[in-house]
């Protein structure tokens, strides 16, 4: 089975473009893939510098994976945090990382033009990505387009390494799936937490409806026929639709008739219901914080394990074991 690993920031709430773009497929690898799955809490540091939402956000993470529907029996579910080997290897890997390629890394250069501090941690960045993904001698690493480069310094460290001291570490592929559109926003821009324009995950019922309610439309009066694939709410509905359904979705803009409004109302009872068990798990995970905490302290085990065995040929390979 393909070795499938990623790594989630636990930066606060999340929305539909996070669930369809990203969390929905990394659940789906748990059926026919080796899959690792992590809260990259160390990586949240860079840019979040308050211990008490940090570690709260990383519960959060959690729970909301789990109660997407990340099974912990079918995967390796943990926190980035209690496999502190993960340091001991970026340490390592630092000794084989070109200033050169952090230096180039987009990332770093976009977060530092957009103000974030150009701090230490910030630069060393990818190479604690490395760590993670060489670590677990992962093959496919999920990632959004602006991670790709990531997972190409980590293949650049893992062959200066492997030319070093042999074939130690897998190299990893990045998968950038283009097949799923980009999850429209309210304004059709991308739905993006930077561009005000989200749904979100967990609402309450009012807050959910006066989101979806705000989603952009044209002034095409009801009667009139519409333009299905012009209009934002059509495009999120979709995404809750089987084929024949947005067939019929369809028929009906270009009917006439039906109103925008009325497919926003339609809408909005498909997302709650859609959320509604997920939104009552996440309640109840986060209502037992030592139940989770004991889900993760499984994962995390079990992560060690492997972590150990990969650090005992590395230690031993660079001469750290004398
Ligand atoms: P945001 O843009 O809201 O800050 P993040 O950058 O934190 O979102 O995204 C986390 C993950 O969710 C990324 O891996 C990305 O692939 C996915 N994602 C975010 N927004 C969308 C979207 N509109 N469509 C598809 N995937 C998305
Ligand atoms: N940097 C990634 C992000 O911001 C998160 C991450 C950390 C990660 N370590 C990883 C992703 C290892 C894939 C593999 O999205």
């Amino acid at each position: 089975m393909t070795r499938v690993l990623s790594g989630i920031q636990p930066s606060g709430s999340l929305h539909l473009g996070n669930y369809f773009g990203m969390m929905k497929k990394m659940i789906e690898y748990q059926e026919n893939a080796e899959l690792f799955c992590f809260i990259a809490n160390y990586h949240a540091m860079t840019s979040l510098q308050d211990g008490k939402a940090l570690a709260r956000g990383t519960l959060e993470a959690a729970a909301n994976f789990l109660a997407l529907g990340l099974d912990p029996e079918k995967s390796i579910f943990w926190v980035q945090s209690d496999v502190i080997e993960v340091q001991e290897l970026t340490w390592v890997l630092s000794n084989f990382t070109p200033m050169g390629l952090l230096e180039r890394c987009h990332s770093y250069k976009d977060k530092v033009a957009k103000g974030i501090a150009a701090n230490h941690g910030l630069f060393a960045y990818p190479v604690l990505m490395s760590a993670d993904i060489l670590m677990f001698h992962s093959e496919v690493v999920p990632v959004g387009k602006d991670q790709k480069q990531h997972v190409e310094v980590t293949r650049d460290i893992a062959i200066k390494f492997n030319n070093e001291y042999g074939e130690v570490f897998t190299l990893p592929a990045p998968q950038i799936d283009d097949d799923v559109a980009t999850v429209p926003g309210l304004d059709g821009q991308k739905m993006s937490k930077s561009y005000g324009n989200t749904i979100d995950l967990f609402l309450e019922e009012k807050a959910l409806r006066k989101q979806i309610m705000r989603i952009v439309t044209d002034s095409t009066p009801v009667e009139a026929p519409k333009d299905p694939d012009k209009c934002n709410v059509f495009n999120i509905y979709r995404l809750f639709l089987d084929k024949e359904q947005v067939e019929e979705l369809r028929k009906r803009y270009l009917a006439g008739g039906t109103g925008y409004g009325e497919v926003k109302q339609e809408l909005f009872e498909t997302v709650r219901d859609f959320f509604a068990p997920f939104t009552e798990r996440r309640k109840e995970l986060l209502a037992d914080t030592d139940g989770l905490k004991k889900t993760l302290a499984m994962g995390a085990e079990k992560a060690r394990y492997l972590a150990n065995k990969t650090m005992r040929k590395v230690r031993k390979k660079v001469g750290i074991a004398y």
